[in-house]
């Protein structure tokens, strides 16, 4: 993990500090106000209401009685310095945090999150979050609710699209990569803690249950990893684990972040998560809500206005101690020093230009592509001499490649996949067009249109998937499937004989066995934001070597969910000469595409894998070599994926985890020797006494371009 910008924003806090508050030191200033605030200005600074971009009337008077201590959904900057001046004007003239879910994009949008971690390129998310950061900021926002790290191993659950995968080491990576990039110009928030990812049948929501050990190892790491690169905030999650909602847990709120981890920012709860503890069913009213999300250690209330409604009354009768308060209050205040908003509010830095974004974005989007499937080498596409029928409901929409969160991304920017085509041949060669019928209609009228196009092509570019809302928040599915009659009509098209390029775009893994089975060539594309028609048509023309790599299992059946890698072996690993061992006796028990998979228009060979030692103690760092030529005829990247096996140990382990990847980029004919590290405290899990340990016995080793695939050699931790 790249640690050299993880200062950065402590040496901005510091220097923020410093300059806010010559005369005295800050923690001096802040209690000499708290000492001067009343109660309910001080709930008031725990309240956060959420606006329709500006703040209503009543809004700017609460700011004004100094009785929010921030608002959501407030942006632009004349919206932002509305809302500020109206906190100035306060007694205590405490600025406000302005918080928006900038989650892959302000202005300009990024890939989808999980499109963001399938380029495994830690350093380009960190920058497509810095740039989304100052997007923000330019905007007047100071605060955003992401990242949201929840692991996913359901795709039933729409918002897997919001996440990094399944993996938790990838997970991390990229977890610490984004809270960097975003922190430089905002606050960032790490959500949803906890498990959120886990809701049982992915309905989204749902309640979660789990063993400590699948949290602590599996769920809980890019948390971790977020607090470590010293992310400003945390955001409570929905949902309960075995029967403690997230947003009253105490244990998870104080006892873990706080005291284990040592977290010294502030947590806010998620939309309502205070109020929808009535619902959960743990407290019987609007205060003993409040009261238990408060001293369970949330300090912020979103949207429920519990706090600033129901809690003085509890404090001045001493149910709440009003230690509980301050303490809260102080948090929220540090987090505005540390935004330097008491030295100045408006903090107004310039928009970056919007042409180094797209091209950045561009960048992110090529990266973020995964081929699946290209038998016969359909792609890349000679640019010339050929018809090209570009075909299905996605394949000319300005508003889908947004994806579920676009903040002020606008369809009007956004390059479609016919476009980004027609721009890359120009009049060498001749385009058609034809929708052949909507995402999720029934109707079938247009299926003529589009295979009379493809009767008359030298190849079609079907473009199906789901509409952007498919996925994201509230947006559970139980069929994952393409929607509508969108199988139809690549059916219909496939029939024509004429040689067919699927092009999906969906929030989650859809399962596409026909497809997989028939099809010569699948780009997976996710949602890519602004720049998905260029950043296709790069990759469809060879201008770009696709490299991404898939952050999630892709199963062959609905039926096999949860379908993750790194599963445990079981004591009766799947066998096909016994009846009597785990699978299924319909369907293979290995995926259609596996975690870490993706292809190249090349070719690598992987060989010699050497460790620098073969034993190792507990303090030391493994080295792994490997060298990785390219067998082909383009330059190429590959993603190399270093896994582990603990062969024996107290507790069950998984069959594989990943530890370490690198992005190896080689010219043809060039073959280049790689060290991958993992320092032995990271072979940690969670033991038999509850803490991490690392049990001395033999490991086995993989390294390879996929969960499924490698060069195996073993080491033995002392
Ligand atoms: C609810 C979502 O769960 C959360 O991710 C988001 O940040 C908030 N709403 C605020 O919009």
């Amino acid at each position: 993990m790249c640690e050299s910008r993880a200062p950065l924003i402590r040496v901005l806090l510091v220097g923020c500090l410093t300059a806010a508050l010559p005369a005295a030191t800050p923690a001096q200033h802040l209690d000499s106000l708290l000492a001067r605030m009343t109660l309910e200005e001080k709930l008031g600074q725990l309240h956060l209401p959420s606006a329709n971009q500006r703040a209503n009337r009543e809004q700017l008077d609460l700011a004004r009685r100094g009785l929010a201590g921030g608002f959501l959904n407030v942006h632009g900057r004349e919206a932002a310095r509305q809302a500020q001046q109206a906190a100035l004007a306060a007694r205590h003239k405490i600025p406000l945090l302005l918080g928006l879910d900038v989650i892959h994009g302000y202005r300009t949008t990024f890939p989808i999150p999980l499109a963001e971690a399938s380029s495994f390129d830690p350093e380009l998310v960190e920058a497509a979050a810095r740039m989304a950061g100052r997007e923000a900021r330019a905007a007047g926002v100071n605060w955003t609710f992401a990242p949201m790290v929840d692991i996913a191993r359901d795709p039933r659950w729409g918002r897997i699209a919001e996440g990094s995968g399944e993996d938790p080491y990838l997970g991390s990576v990229m977890a610490a990569a984004r809270v960097r990039g975003f922190q430089e110009h905002v606050l960032a928030t790490v959500k949803h803690f906890a498990a959120y990812g886990a809701a049982e049948a992915g309905r989204d929501y749902n309640t979660v249950d789990m063993s400590d050990r699948t949290l602590r190892d599996i769920y809980l790491p890019p948390f971790k990893a977020a607090v470590d690169a010293g992310v400003a905030s945390v955001m409570t999650a929905f949902n309960d684990i075995g029967g403690v909602p997230a947003s009253g847990s105490a244990w998870l709120t104080d006892t873990l972040l706080r005291r284990e981890w040592g977290f010294d920012g502030f947590v806010v709860s998620d939309w309502t998560s205070v109020l929808e503890l009535l619902q959960h069913g743990v407290a019987g009213s609007r205060a003993e809500a409040g009261r238990l999300a408060l001293t369970a250690g949330v300090d912020m209330d979103m949207v429920s206005g519990i706090y600033l409604d129901s809690l003085a009354a509890l404090v001045r009768a001493n149910r709440i101690p009003l230690a509980v308060v301050d303490t809260a209050v102080k948090r929220i205040l540090r987090a505005k020093v540390r935004l330097g908003l008491f030295t100045d509010p408006y903090r107004e830095i310039p928009a970056p230009n919007a042409n180094a974004a797209r091209a950045l974005a561009r960048r992110m989007a090529h990266a973020s592509i995964v081929l699946l499937k290209n038998e016969g080498n359909v792609l890349p596409l000679a640019r010339s001499a050929q018809t090209i029928a570009v075909i299905g409901p996605l394949a000319d929409n300005q508003l889908e490649p947004l994806g579920p969160w676009h903040a002020q991304g606008r369809r009007q920017d956004v390059v479609t996949v016919l476009a980004g085509i027609r721009a890359h041949v120009g009049t060498s060669a001749q385009v058609l067009h034809a929708a052949g019928c909507a995402i999720e209609d029934t109707a079938t009228a247009g299926f003529a249109e589009a295979v009379a196009a493809a009767r008359r092509a030298g190849v079609a570019i079907v473009v199906l998937g789901e509409r952007h809302d498919m996925s994201g928040e509230a947006a559970s599915r139980t069929s994952l499937g393409l929607p509508g009659v969108q199988q139809r009509l690549l059916e219909a098209v496939h029939a024509t004989g004429t040689p067919v390029v699927l092009v999906l775009m969906n929030g989650r893994p859809l399962i596409l066995e026909w497809a997989a089975e028939r099809v010569p060539a699948i780009l997976e594309t996710w949602f890519l934001g602004v720049e998905a028609g260029s950043a296709i048509a790069d990759v469809l023309f060879g201008t770009v070597n696709p490299s991404g790599r898939l952050p999630v299992t892709i199963p062959r059946t609905l039926g096999q969910i949860p379908l993750y890698y790194n599963h445990r072996n079981t004591g009766r690993p799947p066998s096909d000469s016994d009846k009597f061992t785990s699978k299924y006796i319909d369907v293979p028990v290995t995926p259609r595409y596996p975690f870490g998979y993706g292809l190249s228009y090349t070719t690598f060979a992987y060989r010699d894998l050497k460790l620098a030692a073969a034993r190792l103690g507990q303090r030391d760092t493994l080295r792994a070599s490997v060298t990785i030529a390219n067998t082909g005829r383009r330059e190429g990247t590959t993603v190399v994926q270093l896994y582990v096996r603990d062969e024996v140990a107290s507790v069950t382990r998984p069959v594989r985890e990943l530890k370490a990847f690198q992005r190896v980029t080689l010219r043809p004919g060039e073959s280049r020797t790689v060290e991958l590290r993992v320092a032995v405290a990271d072979l940690a899990f969670w033991g038999p006494e509850r803490r991490f340990v690392v049990e001395p016995g033999s490991f086995r080793l993989f390294v390879g371009p996929s969960s499924a695939e490698g060069l195996e050699t073993r080491f033995e931790v002392r």
